[in-house]
């Protein structure tokens, strides 16, 4: 855009401006000539464009058309011509070297035609000083621009990229999910086929199976329901809420489960004022699946401790607890979708709160001593503003 305002308008504007100025001045010998040159030197900058494959071919007629109108014109103001133009073809000639020395090229032209109509003395010849440290100036502000241009680009270059790799991966995992999915209901459909098979062509009694049965088919349900919570959130509808009222909604909500199984909650410190922009239900969700795990692997009682603190611009909290802790080969698969230890698991637990997590710009990372436990920390992005009151009605 501003390029062809330059170019296209500026510059021939400016050649107009030389053309009335040096009639108008009668510094002009040869008006006609003149006005040819300064037109042929217009067409060249717009053929330029329209004929890009000659551009060589165009940058001589140029250059040529800009001497000779230079010379016919015999006005200095024609300085500022070469100055843009050689702006123009070091945007094409890249690296600072080659730059300066057509910069110097330029302005070797400019001072000869210069001589032709100026008288040789001190005065012009600090001038030609003058001109050519312009010149070195304007090859060094431009050589600046393309530098910042071209690392903007590869940081648009990159972004692109990262965003296709991001694509590609979440794809990838797509295809990974559905065929586990697919994995995790084919063994209960098989078992129920087979004895609804047995009992048609044998007529077989398959009551006393009836409960075996109706857990494989609970089994599905249950990996339907929670393969759905892998649903997209909806980003717009996030408001800000304290992770504090949240926490405290988590432990309402777990408190009496864990305590008929003789475990504790204890959240010792919680600090009312972090807002975390969320879903609220879908963060719920994350601290209960965290919860309901720390109760599934502490076998005699046991203590789940909550922390809630603030680390720089993070809100960080951390679920402790004193279970059976998980082994070191196992630390790196539980995030990966249909990973159970558990006869009852789905393994999809820890994935979903990933995936909320990562939904809501923050990180899940988990530590393990077997035999001592295991703590999941999240950090979450803060937010500055006001809290909203959490709609417990949604659920
Ligand atoms: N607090 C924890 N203590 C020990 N092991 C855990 C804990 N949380 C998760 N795990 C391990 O990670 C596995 C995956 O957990 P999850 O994705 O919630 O699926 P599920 O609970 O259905 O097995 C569990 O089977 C268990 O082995
Ligand atoms: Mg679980």
């Amino acid at each position: 855009m501003f390029f062809r305002l330059m170019y296209h308008i500026v510059l021939p504007v400016y050649v107009v401006f030389v053309i009335f100025a040096s009639i108008s001045l009668e510094k002009t010998q040869n008006a006609f000539f003149m006005i040819v040159f300064g037109l042929l030197f217009i067409a060249s900058i717009f053929l330029e464009r329209i004929y890009a494959r000659l551009f060589l071919f165009i940058a001589a007629s140029e250059i040529i058309s800009l001497l000779l109108f230079h010379f016919t014109s015999q006005l200095n103001w024609c300085y500022s011509i070469y100055i843009i133009l050689l702006s123009k073809f070091l945007f094409q000639v890249r690296g600072a070297v080659k730059g300066i020395f057509l910069g110097f090229g330029f302005m070797v032209f400019y001072t000869f035609i210069r001589a032709t109509y100026s008288p040789v003395n001190s005065y012009s010849i600090f001038g030609v000083g003058s001109d050519f440290l312009t010149s070195i100036a304007v090859v060094l502000i431009i050589q600046y621009i393309i530098e910042m241009e071209t690392k903007k680009n590869t940081l648009i270059e990159e972004k692109k990229r990262e965003e296709l790799r991001h694509k590609e991966e979440k794809v990838e995992l797509i295809a990974e999910m559905a065929a586990g999915l697919a994995h995790e209901i084919r063994n209960p459909l098989t078992i129920i086929q087979g004895f609804l098979q047995h009992s048609k062509e044998n007529n077989y009694n398959i009551q006393p199976w009836h409960d075996l049965i109706f857990g494989e088919v609970n089994r599905m349900n249950k990996l339907t329901v929670e393969f759905l919570q892998f649903s997209k959130p909806d980003v717009s509808q996030y408001q800000a809420y304290s992770i504090h009222e949240c926490l405290k909604r988590v432990i309402s909500l777990t408190k009496s489960n864990a305590c008929c199984l003789g475990h504790q909650i204890v959240y010792t410190e919680y600090n009312p004022d972090l807002l975390v922009k969320m879903d609220f239900n879908k963060m719920v969700q994350v601290f209960v699946n965290l919860i309901n795990n720390a109760v599934q692997s502490m076998v005699e009682s046991g203590r789940i401790t909550i922390r809630l603190f603030k680390e720089g611009d993070l809100a960080v909290c951390e679920v402790h607890d004193t279970g059976v802790g998980i082994e070191d080969t196992d630390l790196k698969k539980i995030f990966n979708p249909f990973f159970t230890t558990k006869a009852e698991g789905t393994g999809l637990g820890l994935p979903i709160c990933q995936k909320i997590i990562q939904d809501h710009w923050g990180t899940i990372e988990v530590s393990s001593t077997p035999e001592y436990g295991s703590t999941f920390t999240i950090c979450l992005p803060l937010e500055t503003g006001a809290s909203h009151a959490p709609d417990f009605a949604k659920d």
